[in-house]
């Protein structure tokens, strides 16, 4: 087997691929389609909010529609630019990356926001285009300043006339819109829902990624099933499109040209074990000593656990509880209720107590 791979096509496993067949989700393509329609006509694209859970095709849905729309765009109609929040610490980094996008090249370090401002937005009316702006992970930026942002994109035809702008708002916070609603001053922003995948859509996704990127046949049907099965557990398909490539590679190792359930069970295991490595090198020295001990005898009373824990650090009981909760947000333990004689909450471990004991040995 040496030199020879189970992989056609290993970038389809890559985190921004974009696919070339998008399923299930046509009516929200469908509404973005209509939202961009008016600027092909040389007006304003209709500004909305793409709202939904994690991986559930929102970031693909906007480039895909944008990608269509400049293949269209050999009449020259309309720009579009897309930009992730998170990689934007300031309006005046996003606009220096809008300018980037709209002119082909770096705008001058020095040039002050105003002018930078100004000269993209002349531009784009000299050419006659409308703008479609998709500003991704929206929620990660400040409220003030995605506000402040918003309101520079839609009220710029009041600097410079003839300015046509729609601004498209990814994220995940279901509470956004109400926060930014004023900043869309005055127009219709529309809502395009992204539900969560069920079962058999996450399986029928992973099917078509799984058939890009293996050679013919390499992936059995039950190891379909069983990335499928782990996919829909944790409600995330970017979590099974990794677990395809791991199972992939666990299955090249053991020279197989299958890939089988025993290798989507270790690239599980791996994947966890690599996961709960991350999420202990960013604990304090307090969490490891609660996270320890709760692995050494999980579904402990909370009580009994804030004596253990007092016996190495010497805190109250609120301070205990934010510990805790920390742990609990950070999803490697959980805090069940129970109604027993002087027990109200008890202590479980998420993961297999060998992994985490031996992260917290190591780290
Ligand atoms: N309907 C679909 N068909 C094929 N692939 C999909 C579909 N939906 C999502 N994907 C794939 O799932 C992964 C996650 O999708 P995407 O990045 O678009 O999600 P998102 O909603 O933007 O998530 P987040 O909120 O975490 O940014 C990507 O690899 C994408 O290619
Ligand atoms: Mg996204």
């Amino acid at each position: 087997m040496r030199g020879e791979t189970l992989f056609k096509n290993p970038e389809v496993f890559d985190p921004e691929y974009v696919p070339e067949v998008f399923l299930h989700r046509d009516s929200q393509l469908r509404q973005l389609a209509f939202n961009l329609k008016p600027a092909l006509m040389g007006s304003s694209p209709i500004s909305c909010v793409c709202l939904g859970p994690p991986a559930t095709g929102k970031t693909t849905a906007v480039k895909y529609v944008f990608r269509q729309l400049e293949q269209l765009e050999e009449c020259g109609n309309c720009a579009t630019a897309y930009v992730n929040c998170l990689f934007t610490v300031s309006k005046h980094q996003m606009f220096a990356r809008l300018f980037e996008r709209i002119f082909g090249f770096e705008p001058p370090t020095n040039a002050p926001f105003s002018k930078l401002y100004e000269v993209l937005f002349k531009r784009l009316v000299s050419e006659g285009k409308p703008l479609a702006v998709a500003l991704d992970d929206a929620n990660t930026l400040e409220t003030r300043q995605l506000n402040e942002i918003v309101r520079l994109f839609l009220k710029a035809h009041e600097v410079v006339e003839g300015v046509k702008v729609g601004v498209f708002l990814i994220t995940t916070d279901p509470e956004l819109l109400a926060r930014h609603e004023f900043a869309f001053v005055g127009e219709v922003v529309s809502e395009v829902l992204f539900p969560p995948y069920s079962r058999e859509e996450l399986r029928s996704i992973l099917v078509v990624r799984a058939e890009a990127g293996f050679f013919d046949g390499v992936l059995s049907g039950e190891a379909l099933e069983a990335v499928t099965d782990a996919a829909y557990e944790v409600k995330d398909l970017r979590y099974g499109i990794a677990l395809l490539r791991l199972a992939g590679i666990e299955a090249e190792k053991r020279a197989s040209r299958k890939i089988e359930v025993e290798d989507v069970e270790s690239a599980r295991e791996k994947s966890k074990k690599a996961l709960v490595e991350k999420v202990v090198k960013v604990l304090s020295r307090e969490e490891k000593i609660l996270l320890r001990l709760i692995y050494r005898q999980s579904g402990v009373g909370a009580g009994n656990l804030y004596r253990e824990f007092r016996k190495h650090v010497r805190v109250g009981y609120t301070k205990f509880n934010e510990v805790l909760r920390r742990l609990e947000t950070l999803r490697i333990v959980d805090v069940v209720s129970v109604c027993e004689r002087g027990v109200s909450r008890r202590v479980v471990g998420r993961y297999d107590p060998m992994i985490v004991l031996s992260a917290l040995s190591s780290s």
